[in-house]
């Protein structure tokens, strides 16, 4: 939807945190059948960081949270309202927003969980932006955050190399210049679910011993699906994010895929034209950290110097779901 009021909601604050522990291609080398030569082409990933057996996917959300209102200039109770998109919740429930409230000390703001896969950062800065701009809340806390390594089984080499743990946090608040989100646009097929998900665990496989034994614990991933998938509606979320903005990919200063997949994010570059110079790509570093990637990638371009005021960024993502979603930014 194109933004014809002209009202908008900006990022004011940006944080992200990743554990210390890194799991390069040489230590997966030793765990499975791979070579870090695969890894690297079929990927572009290097390395990626992995929690520790205590820290869970809110532990990461609080760091990340912390630094985005400090970055935005605000204390924990300017907050009204705390939204994690997250696919690894610490719990099934309470939600993981509900730890997060309770890590950060944020008193009773209300406190929610979206799960739309790796869309669910873009999920929320839609959602953000209705609850804001109806004057339901005034400074929102968007939090993507992922222990992807803790429901990946490692000893499955088509899934293991690919994912990584992160926290992302952003301050949303209401724009009172020309800057802040333009457009947005947000999709979902759910009949395409069985290729991208986690069948245990739920109500419709209960956990026991046997749906252990038989790994539905763990993501289950059709790659070869997914990746066709991802490539037609990230370039699709794309276009039509710029339509309804009213600009053309010529006023980008930044395309900022999901990092899913080098192979996919050049791709998504080439189908929209972008020259690979305003790729922006970090996935060599992280792996797929799912909702955490696109704002991960947002703080790392500002506090880099290289996102001046009014930059346009275009921001896509494709996830389980399916879903696919993308935003354009001034920045
Ligand atoms: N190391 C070495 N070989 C591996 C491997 C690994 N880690 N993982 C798979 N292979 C093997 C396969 O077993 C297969 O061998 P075979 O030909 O003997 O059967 C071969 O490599 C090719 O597998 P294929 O699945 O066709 O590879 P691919 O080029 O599609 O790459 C992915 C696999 C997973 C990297 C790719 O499909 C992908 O990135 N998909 C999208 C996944 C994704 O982004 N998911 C999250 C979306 S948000």
């Amino acid at each position: 939807m194109a933004r014809k009021n002209k009202r908008r909601i900006k990022i004011t604050g940006t944080g992200f945190y990743v554990p210390d522990k890194v799991l390069t291609n040489a230590d997966l080398e030793k765990m499975v059948d791979t070579s870090d030569e695969w890894i690297t082409t079929r990927t572009g990933i290097k390395e990626r960081r992995v929690v520790s057996e205590d820290q869970a996917t809110s532990d990461l959300a609080v760091e990340a949270s912390r630094i985005a209102l400090q970055n935005a200039g605000l204390k924990v109770k300017d907050i009204d309202l705390i939204v994690v998109a997250t696919s690894s919740p610490d719990t099934i429930f309470p939600s993981t927003a509900c730890w997060v409230q309770k890590g950060l000390g944020a008193g009773y703001v209300p406190a929610f969980d979206l799960s739309a896969g790796c869309t669910g950062w873009l999920y929320g800065m839609i959602v953000a932006e209705g609850l804001i701009l109806n004057g339901a809340h005034k400074r929102i806390l968007l939090v993507g955050a992922e222990v992807l390594t803790k429901i990946t089984n490692m000893k499955d080499r088509n899934t293991c190399v690919l994912f990584g743990d992160a926290g992302a946090a952003t301050v949303l608040e209401e724009s009172h210049d020309e800057s802040g989100m333009l457009s947005s646009y947000w999709k979902a097929d759910g009949s395409l679910g069985d290729l991208l998900f986690l069948p245990g665990g739920g109500s419709r496989i209960p956990t026991t011993p046997e749906t252990i034994a038989q790994n539905l614990h763990y993501i289950h991933m059709k790659g070869n699906d997914v990746f066709k998938h991802a490539v037609k509606r990230m370039g699709e979320a794309a276009s039509e994010a710029l339509k309804s903005a009213g600009i053309t990919k010529e006023d980008i200063a930044y395309l900022i895929p999901h990092q899913a997949n080098i192979r996919i994010i050049e791709a998504t570059g080439r189908r929209l034209k972008v020259p690979p110079e305003k790729v922006y790509s970090n996935i060599h570093k992280y792996g797929n950290v799912s909702v955490a990637s696109i704002p991960i990638s947002v703080h790392e371009l500002y506090e880099e110097g290289k996102l001046k005021k009014g930059d346009i960024i275009l921001m896509v993502a494709f996830g389980a779901g399916f879903t696919w979603a993308a935003a354009a930014y001034r920045w």
